[in-house]
C-alpha cells in the first residue's frame, strides 16, 4: 500500500526538524532525513561531519541506521530535507544502504518550497542494484 500524503507530510516535517541538529561546520550544508519503518514508526537524523572529513556521515544513512538499531528491518519511505533552493538527491552510498532495507521505498527530496519537491522509487535511483537477493 502506498504511504499516504498525510504520513509523508509528517515524514518531511521530521526531516526538516532533524536538519536543525546537523553538525556541518566544514561544508555548511545541513541535511535532515527521516525514514518510515514497517511499523509506521518514524526515525530521523542529520548529517554529522568530522575534522577528518572522510568520516562524515550523511543524514540519510544516520536515519536508516537509527531505524535498524531500534529494530526496524523494512523501510517504506525516506524523506530528505535541505534548506536549499533545489531539492537534494541522496548520494550513491546512501542509495546502496537504502537498498538493504528499503528496495521498494519511496524517496522524497524536499525543501521549504513545495514546488521543488522530487519523488523517486529506489529502482529509479539505483537501477540493476546489488542487494541482499544477489547473495
Ligand atoms: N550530505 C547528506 O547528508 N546527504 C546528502 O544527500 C548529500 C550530502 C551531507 C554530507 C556532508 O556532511 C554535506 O552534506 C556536504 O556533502
Amino acid at each position: 500500500m502506498p504511504v499516504s500524503e498525510a504520513v509523508l507530510d509528517q515524514l518531511k516535517q521530521r526531516a526538516r526538524e532533524a536538519a536543525a541538529h546537523a553538525y556541518a561546520p566544514y561544508s555548511g550544508f545541513a541535511v535532515g532525513a527521516a525514514v518510515l519503518d514497517d511499523s509506521d514508526e518514524i526515525h530521523s537524523s542529520a548529517n554529522v561531519e568530522n575534522a577528518s572529513f572522510g568520516l562524515s556521515n550523511c543524514a540519510e544513512r544516520n536515519a536508516i541506521f537509527q531505524a535498524v538499531a531500534h529494530g526496524a528491518r523494512k523501510l517504506q519511505a525516506l524523506a530528505i530535507y535541505t534548506p536549499t533552493a533545489a531539492a537534494t538527491m541522496p548520494c550513491g552510498a546512501c542509495r546502496q544502504v537504502l537498498m538493504e532495507f528499503g528496495a521498494d521505498a519511496v524517496v522524497v527530496c524536499c525543501t521549504d518550497d513545495a514546488a521543488q519537491e522530487l519523488r523517486f522509487g529506489l529502482a529509479d535511483l539505483l537501477p540493476a542494484a546489488f542487494g541482499p537477493a544477489s547473495l
